[in-house]
């Protein structure tokens, strides 16, 4: 008789952003006359840009012809989107990374959720709390985290480091020391951002305790402060401790398209074992590689042209978060973020949970966001509003909020 991974089974309720889509789809059914502005998930609303598109076309065309049609990608990625990453990502800002130590993939989501395999099941895991959930879970999944308290939501082999208002929601160097430790700056969902001395503190922390930092970039294109680091390898010592994710969904659009990298430098190792080495053998059994297409699109993200027409996308989605800082901060609110990332973060009024706030503003305002708590106890009593949005839909939520 077979079994099941009974890790699963441990795992509360059902992915938060799968919760709120089934809430708002049945408000929905229930309420067909109402007009619901959607600002809880971070998805793009902006058609891809056109240097993409461009791309995307020329690769479709030429995986029609005999001569220039391709099959499988290569285990890590296409050399022409490695090279043009490890310059423009890397080598640009004076980090040491090549090309070798890059590994394409169709998204952060899957890499930050599968990153935990190369490590013993053993190994015990720190997060900031409020965290996006994927760390957590897959770690639940994998049976590293202990069993969870419904009453606190917490498990009881994972270290949580609180961000809260009181630490500007920047987390403490833990006490207990973790062997895995995520960060992702700028931060999901508080918006908050670290800069380059405080991450170098993190790093040196890392390497004196022989832990690894998995650290989440995805909003790095919303940096706009110079004290802010675009990528743990501007640290030094990043290489012999940190593995880094980056996404093309939040920067270029990609969301729908699928496109992300994992930098593992050579230089991180347990012992003699090269984490490198690890995650490219998983790599080479379990994955058959983003397709070609859209490695050509993501290698029109470098071109000249594919950064002024994306950072002007950037700014777009950047306004749109003023408008909802501002907006609320001017209707009283106490708000957070939105200046380094595309998200806020704002105090639910009163004595409101998180949740109760969700559902006043979906039944008042028919306006979606993401509940705080949804990513952790700390992030209970707040709430999370993207940028993401249209600007137009974007004033009108702000609007409809202000009016409640
Ligand atoms: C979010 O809303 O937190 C993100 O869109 C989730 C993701 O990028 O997977």
């Amino acid at each position: 008789m077979f079994k099941i991974n009974e890790n699963y089974l441990k795992l509360p309720g059902s992915y938060l952003f799968s919760t709120i889509g089934k809430k708002v789809r049945e408000y929905s059914e229930a309420h067909p006359d109402k007009e619901i502005i959607r600002l809880g998930i971070g998805d793009v609303t902006q058609p891809l840009a056109p240097v993409i598109i461009e791309a995307m076309h020329k690769a479709v065309d030429e995986m029609g012809h005999q001569e220039t049609f391709r099959g499988y990608a290569p285990d890590l990625g296409y050399e022409f989107l490695r090279d043009a990453i490890a310059e423009g990502d890397y080598r640009s800002r004076g980090c040491d990374i090549s090309a070798d130590e890059i590994f394409v993939s169709d998204g952060a989501k899957c890499d930050s959720g599968n990153i935990q395999e190369i490590f013993s099941e053993d190994c015990r895991i720190a997060v900031c709390d409020p965290v996006y959930p994927v760390y957590v879970d897959t770690n639940v999944m994998a049976g590293r985290t202990g069993e969870y308290d419904a009453k606190t939501g917490t498990w009881s082999n994972v270290i949580y480091m609180p961000c809260t208002a009181d630490n500007d929601f920047s987390p403490e160097l833990p006490k207990e020391v973790p062997d895995l430790i995520y960060l992702c700056f700028p931060n999901n969902p508080t918006g908050s951002a670290i800069t380059k001395d405080r991450l170098q503190e993190w790093v040196d922390y890392a390497n004196r305790n022989g832990a690894v930092i998995i650290y989440d970039a995805a909003y790095e294109a919303y940096i706009s402060e110079e004290s802010v680091p675009h990528s743990i390898f501007e640290c030094s010592g990043a290489r012999t401790c940190a593995i880094e994710l980056k996404s093309f969904s939040k920067n270029a659009g990609f969301t729908g398209v699928r496109l992300g990298y994992t930098v593992i430098p050579r230089d991180l190792k347990c012992g003699d074992v090269s984490l490198h080495a690890l995650w490219a053998r998983r790599h080479g059994t379990k994955y058959n590689g983003a397709p070609y297409i859209v490695q050509r699109a993501g290698e029109a993200v470098y071109t000249e042209e594919g950064r002024k027409q994306l950072s002007a996308q950037v700014a777009y989605y950047m306004n749109n978060a003023k408008v909802i800082y501002e907006g609320l901060k001017g209707a009283g609110y106490t708000v957070s973020g939105g200046v380094n990332a595309p998200y806020i973060w704002l105090k639910t009024p009163g004595a409101m949970t998180s949740w109760e706030f969700f559902d006043y503003l979906l039944e008042k305002a028919n306006v979606v966001g993401t509940p705080g708590s949804g990513f952790g106890p700390s992030g209970e009593g707040y709430f999370r509003l993207t940028a993401f949005g249209t600007y137009e839909n974007t004033v009108r939520a702000i609007d409809r909020i202000k009016a409640l």
